[in-house]
């Protein structure tokens, strides 16, 4: 169950968070990785700790030019790309009113922009390694249960997963409908401890009108019925499942890993 032995997994934004654990667990079920980052020093430590079968590679999403230099990075050492992890994102953790024209612009730019790019310059290797595969290429996209349900802690950062659901599947479809055997799915997150799952509860406290993010992060745990946030591997599991044959029927679908949170 689960195998991605012979695949290769490119993840954007995996130096750490969701996405370090993710290519851990994807090179445990036999794929390699081609990690991507801003955060240079921890992407090259994270890929390190990963041995011969993970690489690091500068990537900013936002940056065309850099897409171009990661994909060809990942096909020169693996020979190619079955899997597309979009996995980079930011949180503002801002009210309408806070928020300046330019979080916003950087918040979409990261959030969204890289998602269109990154499904954009590798579907040409995507489309090649599913000619030669059963059941075909593979792109996962980290959208959240704010990309479902809205978010009074950041309405914009909800805006941009939402378009990130919605895109997932669309492309899901323009893809079916030209008979690329790409399928494309989105995984939907509640809060997770990683830094980001942090920023959120300083974000919750300014919002209580404290400085007390263990207050918040006991708010956080309140709105999920299972009765504790969520760790990264969670996360990870789902994205690997999502990424193998064994969803092999699934495509612009979204799985949703939050504990409950929006089940009420
Ligand atoms: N942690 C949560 O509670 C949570 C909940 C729902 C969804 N998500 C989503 O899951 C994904 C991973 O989040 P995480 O919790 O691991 O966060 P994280 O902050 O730990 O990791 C995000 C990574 O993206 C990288 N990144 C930022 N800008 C980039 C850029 N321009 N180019 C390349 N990489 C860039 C960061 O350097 C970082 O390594 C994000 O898309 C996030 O929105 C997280």
């Amino acid at each position: 169950m689960n195998r991605l032995d012979a695949k290769v997994a490119l993840f954007t934004g995996a130096g750490r968070g969701i996405g370090a654990e993710t290519a851990k667990l994807m090179i445990e079920a036999g794929a390699k990785v081609a990690i991507g980052d801003v955060l240079d020093e921890r992407g090259r430590e994270t890929a390190r700790a990963l041995g011969g079968d993970a690489l690091y590679h500068h990537l900013d999403v936002t940056s065309e030019e850099s897409w171009t230099e990661m994909i060809a990075a990942a096909a020169a050492r693996f020979g190619g790309i079955d899997i597309l992890v979009n996995n980079a994102g930011m949180f503002l953790g801002k009210g309408v009113e806070e928020a300046s024209l330019d979080e916003w612009q950087r918040l979409v730019a990261i959030n969204m922009t890289g998602v269109f790019l990154g499904t954009k310059l590798c579907l040409p290797a995507l489309r090649e390694r599913a000619q030669a595969s059963v059941h075909g290429s593979a792109i996962v996209n980290l959208a959240s249960v704010a990309g479902l349900v809205g978010s009074q802690l950041d309405p914009l950062y909800s805006m941009t997963k939402g378009g990130v659901t919605l895109f997932t599947k669309s492309s899901a479809l323009e893809f079916a409908r030209k008979r690329y055997r790409i399928r494309v799915n989105s995984i939907h997150p509640g809060v997770i401890q990683t830094d980001m799952g942090e920023q959120t509860f300083t974000a919750r406290a300014r919002n209580m009108g404290s400085n007390d993010a263990e207050a918040a992060r006991k708010l956080a745990l309140s709105t999920h019925p299972i009765g504790r946030l969520g760790m990264p591997n969670d996360i990870a599991k789902g994205i690997v499942f999502l990424a193998s044959d064994d969803a092999a029927f699934m495509t612009g679908a979204g799985l949703v890993v939050d504990g409950g949170l929006t089940a009420q």
